[in-house]
């Protein structure tokens, strides 16, 4: 497989600059994953670059046009052959999780679409739709209003290029974290308490059995704390 690329569209470039640190800046240095960012306003027209207008229909808040994010959104699938997913971030979206992250992580070409006020112009969405050379997802990473797309595209995009082969130190690690655990009945739990040295600290001591050596009993203990909190979060 090619190597996978995502682009991500906002009017705030500056606010992705996070993407070029720490695990996802190595995974591009190490030429595992492309990142690109596009300025939206460039592909508006006016002395004002205005990429916005008021609501049809009446309402408070501004909407998004169409035309300079079809201009973008060409203008980056363009650079590549591949297949195109097109994330539209809105709240509206469906909830983004760990079984979401995989796919993304399979993908060749993932374009983000970062709104911003009260969102894209509804045809976007359907006219991406139309295009076979498109797959377009509405993706909200929780039941919360951000101000735009951009920490949503963010947070997504961590969770996704983390998953790509290579990319982890140590990829025995994405086996036993939290969202890969896999309870008696292949339920997801989440992970279990960890603990480091020093073994006692303020007080408190480390639980008995992670010093005891006896990896049946560890693995025990940890499988029955990951049920234990997976079953607190839900109450
Ligand atoms: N844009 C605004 N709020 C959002 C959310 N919760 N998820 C994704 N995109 C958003």
């Amino acid at each position: 497989m090619s190597k996978p690329r995502f682009d991500v569209i906002s009017i705030f470039p500056e606010y992705l600059a996070p993407l070029s640190l720490s695990l996802l800046g190595k995974a591009q240095e190490n030429g595992l994953v492309d990142i690109g960012v596009t300025d939206l306003r460039v592909f508006a027209d006016g002395a004002h670059k205005s990429v916005d207008d008021t609501p049809y229909g009446g309402g408070a808040g501004m909407v998004m046009s169409p035309e300079p994010w079809a201009r973008a959104i060409d203008s980056v699938a363009e650079q590549t052959d591949a297949h195109h997913d097109l994330v539209i971030l809105t709240p509206a979206g469906k909830k983004f999780d760990q079984a979401l992250a995989y796919e993304l992580s399979q993908r060749d070409h993932v374009i983000f679409a970062c709104g911003r006020y009260e969102g894209i112009d509804y045809r976007i969405t359907e006219h991406y739709r139309e295009n076979p050379e498109f797959a377009v997802r509405e993706i909200s990473i929780g039941d919360y209003v951000l101000n735009g797309g951009e920490v949503a595209a963010l947070a997504i995009l961590e969770s996704v290029i983390r998953l790509i082969p290579g990319v982890l130190g140590n990829p025995a690690s994405l086996d036993e974290e939290s969202h890969s655990i896999k309870g008696e009945n292949d339920e997801q739990l989440v992970e279990y308490p960890s603990y480091t040295k020093p073994a006692e600290w303020r007080g408190l001591e480390v639980p008995a059995v992670l010093l005891s050596g006896n990896h049946g009993d560890i693995a025990r203990w940890r499988a029955e704390q990951s049920a234990t909190r997976t079953r607190k979060l839900k109450e």
